[in-house]
């Protein structure tokens, strides 16, 4: 089942990724997924500083994990992007990431095929057709006993 949240422009997403950072307590796992330049990043960004993060995220793609401290918890921000397979999981730290009291915001969840856990929070951003500057969001609901 998918919802649509929003259409949105840049500055409505940041809004609404920073309330949601505000409301986000450990542990917790968000799945970003959309099209190269949809705005992954970008609200990531935003949930990061609504969640307490004081120090510039950036983008993560070649490293694949960036971990910042809040106080709440620490917050990991991984992009799959290069990831060649779930088997490469393990040489990132991914089951400590998963398992810790932490917030972990995944960036390309598809390359982690099974290794998502089903109560991730799954958002997806679409680049909208004749309007760059407005993406929508959407929310994917999984179906079972987690969702
Ligand atoms: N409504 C919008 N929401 C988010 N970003 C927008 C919007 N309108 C324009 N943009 C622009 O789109 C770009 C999104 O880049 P961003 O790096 O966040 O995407 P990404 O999904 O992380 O890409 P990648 O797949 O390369 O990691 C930014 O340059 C941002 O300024
Ligand atoms: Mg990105």
């Amino acid at each position: 089942m998918t919802d649509t949240i929003g259409v949105m422009s840049e500055t409505e997403l940041v809004g609404w990724g920073e309330r949601l950072g505000r409301g986000l307590r450990p542990p917790a796992l968000i799945a970003l997924t959309g099209d190269l330049g949809a705005g992954k990043t970008t609200l990531t960004q935003a949930i990061c500083r609504g969640y307490g993060v004081r120090d510039e995220v950036t983008s993560p793609t070649f490293a694949i994990v960036h971990v910042y401290q809040a106080p709440p918890s620490p917050v990991f921000h991984v992009d799959l992007y290069r990831l060649e397979g779930p088997r490469d999981l393990q040489n990132i730290g991914w089951d400590d990431m998963v398992r810790g009291d932490a917030i972990v915001i995944v960036e390309w969840p598809g390359r982690a095929g099974a290794a998502i856990p089903h109560d991730a929070l799954a958002l997806e951003l679409r680049l909208v057709e004749g309007d760059p500057a407005r993406r929508e969001l959407l929310r994917h609901r999984t179906t079972g006993v987690a969702a």
